[in-house]
């Protein structure tokens, strides 16, 4: 029988696309969301995708009866963990929704999984995590130091989940914790088929999304943030990576977790990125490039919190979990801007 994995978050934006790689890897698919950022219709266009069906629960992860029983009902083998609130100024302006949401989340998550016996998990990290580094290429192994109370609520996860794991050292556990961290850089595009993609509510925050509203002409004009940082351009570099590719990070996660790098338990971080950034005028002119529209834009002032340039060292991910980005910026911008032509209101 194929195994079973857990995804919180499934109908968000990245758990979507890890729910179409999975059954289309053979898994069977359990998802948990409490629709907070997310609507059902993503995660019926990914049974429409892949033409396989998959099990989902409306729940809060936080709603920890609910949680016990679906471990109860389901044969769950590795859970990955997506569910969580991910907007940087909000959890500024509410911390507390913040920390409950996502580290108390994942408590309760943890709590239930060593209650059903359980102990593999791929958790949804963030380079956010990092302190300001003299180096632009972060590897794993970089002081962290997140800025933000976003940032903070995923260094404490990661914190708590090395905790868990040093345990069994101590304890000697004969069913030892098997985790994976998974730092991400940049999310962007969506799935070719331009079923399923990115849905921001409001206005959004993130360069990719705002550059795609700017160009079907939901948003009058791009400000880019700061063009006197010391980078070729003087605009911020991301390590931007096609979330089809990101996702394909989770299922190779899965595998190094059953191999024999974790036979006996473990915690490890990895970088998911490219390995190489672009800067925002560089993000304009290919857009512009791939899709033939012209991107309105200023140069405003920089945003608070915001690195020069800030890259992934991926070698770590391609010797261990034996995965490497294999899509281009061409293939995200057009992937990205296929999703928004053919949703221009989203999946209202
Ligand atoms: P998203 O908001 O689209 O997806 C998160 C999903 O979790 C949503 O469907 C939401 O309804 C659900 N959710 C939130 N709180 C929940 C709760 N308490 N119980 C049950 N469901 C809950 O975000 P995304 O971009 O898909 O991000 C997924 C994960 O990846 C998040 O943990 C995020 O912090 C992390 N991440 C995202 C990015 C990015 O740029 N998108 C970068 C690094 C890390
Ligand atoms: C990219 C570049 C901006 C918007 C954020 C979170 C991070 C992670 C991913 C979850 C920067 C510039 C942006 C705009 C602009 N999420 N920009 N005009 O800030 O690297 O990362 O998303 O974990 O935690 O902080 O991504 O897309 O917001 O910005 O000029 O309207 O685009 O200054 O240089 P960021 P982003």
């Amino acid at each position: 029988m194929a195994n079973t994995v857990l995804v919180t978050g499934g109908a968000g934006y990245i758990g979507s696309h890890a729910c179409v790689e999975l059954l289309q890897a053979g898994y069977k698919v359990v998802v948990v969301d409490n629709l907070v950022n997310s609507k059902t219709e993503s995660l019926k266009r990914v049974q429409k995708i892949t033409g396989k069906a998959l099990t989902f629960y409306e729940i809060d992860v936080r709603d920890k009866e609910g949680l016990a029983d679906i471990f109860a009902k389901e044969s769950i083998s590795t859970v990955i963990h997506f569910a969580g609130l991910k907007a940087v100024g909000e959890s500024c302006e509410q911390p507390l929704n913040y920390y409950h949401n996502n580290v108390y989340g994942t408590l309760v998550l943890i709590e239930v999984m060593c209650d059903a016996n359980v102990r593999q998990l791929v958790f949804s990290s963030s380079a956010t995590v990092y302190g300001e580094s003299v180096h632009a290429q972060y590897s794993e192994d970089f002081p962290l130091g997140a800025i933000n109370p976003y940032g903070r609520s995923k260094a404490m996860i990661e914190d708590i989940l090395r905790d868990l794991s040093a345990a069994d050292k101590l304890t000697q556990s004969n069913n030892p914790w098997k985790i994976a961290l998974l730092r991400y850089f940049n999310p962007i595009g969506a799935h070719e088929s331009g079923m399923i993609g990115e849905d921001p509510n409001g206005i959004p925050n993130n360069l990719m999304p705002y550059v795609s509203q700017v160009a079907i002409g939901k948003l009058a004009q791009l400000s880019v943030f700061g063009n006197d940082y010391p980078t070729r351009d003087g605009t911020g570099i991301r390590d931007y990576i096609h979330v089809v590719d990101l996702v394909k990070g989770h299922i190779k996660a899965i595998a190094t977790l059953e191999g024999e790098k974790f036979q006996s338990g473990g915690c490890h971080a990895y970088n998911l990125g490219a390995g190489r950034g672009y800067s925002v005028l560089e993000i304009i002119e290919t857009f512009e490039k791939v899709t033939d529209k012209k991107i309105n834009y200023k140069f405003s002032p920089r945003r608070a919190g915001d690195l020069a340039e800030c890259f992934a060292n991926p070698e770590l991910a391609l010797k261990q979990l034996n995965w490497k980005v294999e899509k281009s910026l061409d293939d995200m911008i057009a992937d990205a801007w296929r999703w928004q032509l053919k949703n221009p209101q989203g999946y209202s």
